[in-house]
């Protein structure tokens, strides 16, 4: 297998085999090898402001709902009736004790529990173990300063271990303020016909493409790009944490110039609560650094200037399911967070300037990768193969991880190479035992 995957990626040449994004036996594989094994995220602690409140998503092709049990703890469980397998619950978000299913009325509460079904005593007399075949639960939680996560393998490392130095990095996005970030409304979500990774992979670390592909946006003033320096010459860096994380930052010598960089309708707010950050987080990352984009491995991206957090769901080798919120600070004023909300929606909402950009370069690569010939052409990652900048604490002492150069691809090699030590290794995901298994060939039909 190992062989198998080295011929898949190449990333000391920085070269990828194209059936990755396209062959189905790689995405099955990549259902158990990386969903069922990572941690994902599922969505923020403030879309579950109340006792009972829900939602529901997927983890890889699995759907899940996400409840606040009564006692205030965070559950999360398949979406699948332990009778014949329906969606227990078919709505994205609500407040409910319990899940009643739509086909024969089984009734699970919202910690899991079967609590009813139809017919106990007369029909079942009363012999159905009601304790075996509750929803099954996830094997971990794990919340990270509001950011909840969960993870089908019990022997995963802790969501700390997991996140690494990326934690570090994302406090400057999450932890910036005393109040930490809510999530606005609801989510966009849109399907894409491609391969997953390539949002995950254009989230990571392809600062490369924004003045190219974006051009047009820029162009058309429509959001203030313009008035903005343009081009290549941003300074800045690529973050490289382990984990097949990444991070894109850019970087200022000092507050003015930190203020400067955000969007001219922001940057009033930005001047009022940079200070704070500072306490918060010292100066590296409270004056220095401009967080860009970044994605968690596997599928989970955000983009800091228009507080963009999103999940990549895999739908099938060449389908996505894009799922985007809006973040802001917490203690953002409310026309602060309106703004947000509009910047969002113009820009990487369905139609946004920018989504409209990126989807079809994804869509087009994907369908590229299709072909027989095409197939046989690998795909180029070696930029900054040769120059990763090689005492990052000679910047400033503080920084953490490898560091490229803010035009580099060493973000998406990391990325891929988790992505290929995951894929190697064929054993099965730890998943929860249950309490009570089926008797698979008792009274089997002969
Ligand atoms: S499938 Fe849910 S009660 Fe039968
Ligand atoms: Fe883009």
């Amino acid at each position: 297998m190992r062989a198998h995957i080295d011929h898949l990626a190449d990333l000391t040449r920085g070269e990828l085999n194209r059936s990755i994004f396209t062959d189905p036996t790689v995405y099955e594989q990549e259902l158990q090898r990386i969903f069922a094994r990572c941690w994902l995220l599922l969505g923020h602690e403030s879309m579950l402001p109340r006792p009972n409140d829900f939602f529901t998503t997927y983890m890889g092709e699995d759907a899940v709902i996400v409840t606040r049990k009564p006692d205030g703890s965070i559950g999360c469980y398949l979406n699948m009736c332990r009778h014949r397998g329906n969606r227990v619950c078919r709505a994205d978000a609500g407040n409910a004790r319990a899940f009643t299913c739509p086909f024969h009325g089984w009734t699970f509460s919202n910690d899991g529990r079967l609590s009813s079904v139809p017919g106990y005593k007369e029909i079942y007399l009363e012999q159905l173990d009601l304790d075996a075949h509750g929803l099954v639960p996830v094997a971990q939680i794990g919340n990270y300063k509001g950011l909840l996560f969960a993870t089908f393998d019990a022997s995963a490392p802790s969501l700390t271990d997991y996140l690494g130095d990326m934690a570090w990095y994302l406090d400057m996005m999450l932890d910036r303020r005393e109040g930490g970030i809510e999530v606005l409304g609801g989510a966009h979500k849109w399907l894409v016909k491609t391969n997953w990774k390539y949002p995950a992979d254009n989230f990571v670390g392809d600062s490369y493409h924004g003045p190219v592909s974006h051009k047009s946006a820029w162009m058309s003033g429509f959001e203030g790009m313009p008035r903005r320096k343009s081009g290549y010459g941003y300074e800045g860096f690529q973050v490289c944490p382990g984990g097949g994380h990444g991070f894109g930052v850019r970087w200022a010598e000092d507050k003015d110039v930190l203020v400067d960089m955000a969007l001219p309708e922001f940057q009033a707010y930005e001047r009022s609560r940079v200070d704070e950050a500072e306490r918060r987080l010292g100066a590296l990352r409270g004056t220095h650094l401009s967080p860009m984009h970044a994605t968690i491995f596997p599928n989970m991206s955000l983009l800091w200037q228009g507080g963009a957090l999103r999940v990549w769901h895999p739908k099938g080798p060449n389908l996505t399911e894009a799922w985007g919120w809006c973040f802001v600070d917490r203690d953002a004023p409310p026309e602060h967070k309106a703004l947000m909300r509009v910047h969002q929606l113009q820009r990487h909402g369905t139609s946004g300037t920018w989504e409209a950009d990126d989807v079809d370069n994804w869509v087009q690569c994907t369908n590229a990768s299709k072909g027989y010939v095409a197939r046989q052409y690998t795909q180029n990652l070696e930029m900054g193969l040769t120059d990763e900048i090689p005492d990052p604490k000679q910047i400033h002492p503080d920084l953490r991880g490898r560091l490229g150069k803010f035009q580099s691809e060493i973000n998406q090699r990391g990325f891929y190479k988790r992505w290929a030590e995951l894929m190697a290794d064929a054993s099965a995901p730890s998943t929860p035992v249950m309490p009570h298994t089926a008797h698979a060939c008792e009274g089997a039909a002969r």
